[in-house]
C-alpha cells in the first residue's frame, strides 16, 4: 500500500471526522522520524517537502531517497506531497518523480512577491490539475495569501480567502484540496500575543467549507511554536523571539469545521533543533553527526506522534487497508 493520494487520505478523514497532519521534512532523517511516528500511532500521514529546501544536494536525490524510504513502510498509508509548488514545471517534475500529490501555489506571481490575480491563479492551477489528473495525482491550490515565508525568504502579507471566490476557484480548477488563508502565517514568528478570533478567522473555515463541500480545506502555518522548546533553544545559544502560534485546541477545532489537512513544519523543526542544540552544548567533545542527528530524530518523532493524536489521525491507518 504505502503511497496513497491526497484525495484518498482526505476523503477517509472526512468520513472519520479527523484531520491529517502534513509534516514538512528537509532531510531523510526527518522523513524517518515522521514515518516512525505514523507507524507508532497507526496513522495515515502526509509527508511534504518544498522545492530546493532540503539539506541534500538536489531535489531529485532527495525525492528518490524519500520514495525508497517510504517503500520500507508498507504498513503506513503515506501521501508524498509537494508543498508550495512555485510553478507548473516544478509540479510536473514532482509528479514525474512519483509524488502522489502536489500543491500549486498560484497565489503569488512568478516573482514570488507580488500577488497574482485571481485569473492568473486559476490559469496555472487548472494547467496543473489537467496534468495531475492524467497521472492519478491529487492537487492542492491556494486562495488568499498566507503570511510569513515557507522557505525562509520572502515575507508575504496576509490576504484572507473569500468564500465566493473559493467556490468559483474550485469550479474552474477542479482542485482536490484548497489552502485557505484564515490569518495564519508560516515560520517561527506568527502572533505577538495569544491568538483570538481577531487574528485567526475560524468562522471563515465553516463559510468556505459550506461553499465547496467536495473539496478538502487545508490550514497552513499551523505550528504552535511551543514555548518550552523555544526556551531550550534559547538556553543553548538560540535567539528565537517570543511568539505564539496556533493553539492545539484550535487545530483540533478546525477539523470539526472542515479542515482536513493541517500543515506543520516549524514545531518539528523546533523539536529537532532543541534536541541537537542541547546535546552539542552539553557534550562539547562530540562532533559525530550520527549522535546529534539521532537525538533530533527521536525528539521530532515524539512531537509528530503527539500531534497525530491531537489531529485524530492516530489509529486510522486501517481505513486504507
Ligand atoms: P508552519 O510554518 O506553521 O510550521 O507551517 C508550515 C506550512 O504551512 C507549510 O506549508
Amino acid at each position: 500500500m504505502a503511497l496513497i493520494t491526497l484525495r484518498a487520505a482526505l476523503d477517509a478523514a472526512k468520513d472519520g471526522g479527523y484531520g491529517v497532519g502534513a509534516f514538512n521534512v528537509t532531510d531523510l532523517v526527518q522523513v524517518e522520524a515522521v514515518l516512525e511516528a505514523a507507524r507508532e500511532t497507526d496513522s495515515p500521514v502526509i509527508v511534504q517537502t518544498i522545492v530546493g529546501a532540503s539539506a541534500h544536494g538536489s531535489d531529485e536525490l532527495f525525492w528518490d531517497a524519500m520514495r525508497t524510504t517510504i517503500a520500507r513502510y508498507p504498513d503506513v498509508p503515506v501521501v508524498l506531497h509537494l508543498d508550495h509548488g512555485p510553478s507548473y514545471d516544478d509540479c510536473v517534475r514532482a509528479i514525474d518523480a512519483g509524488f502522489t500529490s502536489v500543491m500549486i501555489d498560484g497565489s503569488l506571481a512568478e516573482d514570488r512577491v507580488t500577488h497574482a490575480t485571481f485569473a492568473e491563479n486559476v490559469a496555472v492551477t487548472a494547467r496543473v490539475t489537467a496534468y495531475a489528473a492524467a497521472h492519478g495525482v491529487s492537487v492542492e491550490g491556494e486562495l488568499g495569501t498566507i503570511g510569513g515565508s515557507e522557505d525562509g525568504g520572502v515575507h508575504k502579507e496576509i490576504v484572507l480567502a473569500d468564500p465566493d471566490e473559493a467556490a468559483q476557484f474550485v469550479e474552474s480548477t477542479g482542485v482536490d484540496a484548497l489552502a485557505v488563508a484564515i490569518g495564519t502565517s508560516h515560520g517561527a514568528y506568527k502572533f505577538s500575543s495569544p491568538p483570538d478570533g481577531t487574528v485567526l478567522h475560524m468562522d471563515l473555515i465553516s463559510a468556505i467549507a459550506a461553499r465547496v463541500p467536495d473539496t478538502h480545506l487545508v490550514m497552513h502555518g499551523s505550528s504552535s511554536l511551543p514555548a518550552d522548546l523555544r526556551e531550550v533553544i534559547n538556553a543553548h545559544g538560540g535567539t528565537l523571539p517570543e511568539s505564539w502560534g496556533v493553539p492545539e485546541s484550535e487545530k483540533a477545532r478546525s477539523t470539526k469545521l472542515g479542515v482536513r489537512k493541517i500543515n506543520q513544519g516549524m514545531d518539528s523543526h523546533m523539536a529537532f533543533a532543541a534536541a541537537v542544540r542541547s546535546y552539542l552544548d552539553e557534550d562539547g567533545i562530540n562532533v559525530d553527526p550520527a549522535l546529534y542527528e539521532r537525538r533530533g530524530r527521536v525528539a521530532m518523532q515524539q512531537l509528530v506522534a503527539e500531534r497525530m493524536r491531537v489531529f485524530g489521525q492516530a489509529g486510522q491507518a486501517s481505513r486504507h487497508r
